[in-house]
Order: structure tokens, then sequence, then C-alpha cells
């Protein structure tokens, strides 16, 4: 007889916590003896969606840790996959729950908003961690009259917030991990020699086709050349390292030149077994950085709605604020905005047949 280790009987109250989690909600409305209804929903609200920054957060620390190692299973980048996945399904609760809130009208906000001050979503530890564990970085943060965002947290949540700042984040990991990436070198040639002069080919096509197009004026030819000259800079923008740099110095791409062109090959080779993982993951990582900017547009909305052009609780402008940060606080920005550099599927290079060969399901990284 196997001599199994016998589990005491759970019981479902004391397993889940409830005691503590049901007794949580104290209505400071009550306490200033001017009890308000819908206080309850808008603690209990606050409360469900700091318990899923937290499964948000255990989420997304498994993804680092497999992203920390130098050497990562294809099986692992997987599981990342469906890591980052559930963080998504998530995300569409977080925004839908929106609504529930929208319940309460703005006077019945007005019932008990004083009393909250200078309390606000700004103080939320989670919301911080996830923001910077994603890789949100300083430069990036808008802050209204310069007042840096930890400056509204107490210790020791303000020092746990900022060592989150120098701990390397989802941008971090995965950057290195495509600056890996082995595919770019291809023996007498490389992938980026073959995507250089694809475009180059595909660039004249296009010219020609507009010379040649019977149907246009000299003058009607002439201005869409010039106008054509926009798209040929854009590529010259991921061609050229010195362009790409010079966009980097001045913030408007943060993608070093390397991960942009493994994450351009994973792209444009994506029906190759071995990138259907990478490829999975770096459309996540587009969607959770989309959901979070969707999230921030939506609450800003709703507290427009709610308050108008009062100023928030925590202090800032409100809404103008907020619109501000969903504008501005994108993570993964360069992941979505590589599309531009697509070529059509018909003109892009061979890949050689040991390079095709080596894109098997499993490879170990030697350097490159
Ligand atoms: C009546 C409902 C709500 C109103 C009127 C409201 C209003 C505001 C305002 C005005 C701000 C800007 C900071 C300030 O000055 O206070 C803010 C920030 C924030 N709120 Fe809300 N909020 C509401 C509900 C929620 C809920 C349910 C959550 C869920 C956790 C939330 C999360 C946040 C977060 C994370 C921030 C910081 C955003 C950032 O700095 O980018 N809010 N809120």
């Amino acid at each position: 007889m196997s001599k199994e280790k016998i589990h005491p009987p759970q019981y479902y109250q004391d397993y889940l916590g409830l005691e503590k989690i049901l007794k949580s909600q104290h209505l400071i409305s009550e306490e200033y003896g001017k009890p308000a209804h819908d206080e309850m929903l808008f603690i209990i609200i606050h409360q469900i969606y700091e318990l899923w920054f937290k499964q948000i957060l255990f989420e997304l620390d498994s993804v680092l840790e497999i992203f920390s190692k130098e050497d990562i299973q294809e099986s692992h980048i997987g599981t990342a996959v469906s890591r980052l996945d559930r963080v998504i399904e998530i995300q569409k609760i977080l925004i839908d729950q929106i609504h529930v809130l929208e319940t309460m009208t703005p006077m019945d906000f007005l019932d008990f908003r004083d009393f909250l001050i200078p309390a606000s979503g700004f103080q939320s530890v989670q919301f911080r961690l996830i923001e910077n564990k994603l890789g949100l970085s300083k430069e990036d943060r808008y802050s209204y009259s310069g007042t840096d965002y930890h400056a509204h947290l107490k210790e020791p949540e303000q020092a746990k917030v900022l060592a989150s700042e120098s701990t390397p984040s989802l941008f971090n990991v995965v950057e290195k991990w495509l600056e890996r990436t082995p595919f770019l070198n291809w023996g007498v040639t490389s992938f980026w020699n073959e995507y250089e002069q694809a475009v180059a080919g595909m660039l004249d096509d296009d010219r020609q086709v507009i010379k040649t197009n019977k149907k246009l004026s000299k003058t009607e030819k002439e201005k869409h050349l010039m106008e054509y000259e926009n798209t040929e800079a854009s590529f010259g923008v991921v061609l050229s390292v010195k362009e790409h740099n010079k966009l980097v110095q001045e913030g408007k791409w943060r993608l070093s030149h390397k991960a942009t062109k493994a994450a351009l090959l994973i792209l444009l080779y994506r029906d190759q077994p071995i990138l259907y993982n990478p490829y999975h993951l770096l459309t996540k990582l587009v969607d959770v950085d989309e959901l979070f900017t969707t999230w921030r547009y939506r609450h800003a909305l709703m507290v427009s709605r709610m308050i108008g052009r009062k100023i928030g609780t925590g202090g800032s402008t409100g809404s103008e604020y907020l619109n501000k940060t969903a504008e501005k606080h994108r993570i993964f920005r360069d992941f979505s905005e590589l599309t531009t550099f697509l070529i059509p599927r018909s003109a892009l290079p061979q890949l050689p047949q040991e390079v095709e060969n080596n894109l098997g399901f499993f490879y170990h990284v030697q350097g490159n």
C-alpha cells in the first residue's frame, strides 16, 4: 500500500481567505455619518481590479523568468505566449467592468468623493509595478507639473516601485532575446543584405509602375513620384543604422537596430515552423500594449463623464492628464509599427536551404 500524505479536508471559506476579504469593505461615508449607497460598489470594483493586477503581475513575473535565461527552449516561448494570452483575457475584463462602475451616476459619486482626498488610482502600487515590469521607461512617462509618479506613494511601497524601475523589464529581456536570434546570418550572405536588395527591387518596380502608367499626365507622374519618396524615406530609416540611431536619440524609436532586424525577420518569415511561437509572442506584446491603452482611454472617458473638468482626488488635471498618459504610455509601439517595413510574400528573399533546415523545432543559441 502506498503511503500517500493524507490531506486534511479543506473548508471553502478558509481556503479562499473569504473571512478577511469579505470584511475588507469599510465605507468611509458611514464613518462620517453620511452613508452613501454607491460607495460599496466603488470599493469592491477597486478591490477586484487590484486582485486582477495581482494575477497579471504573477503571469508577468513568470514570463520575465523565462526570458531572463540566455538559452530559451522553443516550448518555453509557447508557455510565455499562453501566459500573455491569459493577461490579455484579464485586460478585456478590466475594460468591460467599467460598465458596472458607470451604473454609479456622477451625483452618487459626489455623495462620498470628497472623503477620499487625496487617495486615488494614482497610488495603485500594483498598477505602477505592471507599467515598470512591462517596460514603461522613465523618459516616456508623462508627468503633470513635473511631479514624479512615485511621489504619491508611501514607504515602503515607494521603494518597491522605484526598485522595479531598475530591474530588467519585459521590453528589455525581449530585446536581448531578439538580439541573440541566430537566423540573421545566412552564410555567404545575410538576411539584411537580401532584405535590402528586395526592398530596393520592390521600390524600383513601384517607381516603374508610376512612370509607365499611361493614364497619368507628366505632371501627375512627377507628383506621384515625389510622394513615393516618403515611402522610400521610411524604409531608409530601418535600413540605415545611422538613421535608426538618430530616431532612437530623438525618442521616436526604442528597439535596438539588431533587435529590430530580428523582429522583422520573424514577422516576414512567420510561416516557418520555428518562428511560429516568436511571431505569436510579438503579436501578444502588441495586444497587451494596445489593451492597456484601450483601458486608459476608456477610464479617461468614464472620468470625464463622472467629474467633468474637475481635478482628480489625487490632485492631477483629471481627464486631461489621463488622456495624455493614454497617448504617451506605449511600451511595444515599435513592434506594431514594424508593419511599415513589411514587403509582400512574392518579393521575399528565398531562404537558403541550410537556414531553412536549421529552422527546426528546437534550436540552441551558440552566439551569432
Ligand atoms: C468614479 C470612478 C473613478 C474616477 C472618478 C477616477 C478618476 C481618476 C483620476 C482623476 C485620475 C488621475 C489622478 C488623480 O488626479 O486622481 C485617476 C487615475 C487612476 N485611476 Fe481612476 N478613477 C475612477 C475609478 C478607477 C478604478 C475603478 C480604477 C481601477 C483600479 C482606477 C485606476 C486608476 C489608475 C491606475 C490611475 C493612474 C493612471 C495613471 O497615472 O496613468 N480608477 N483616476
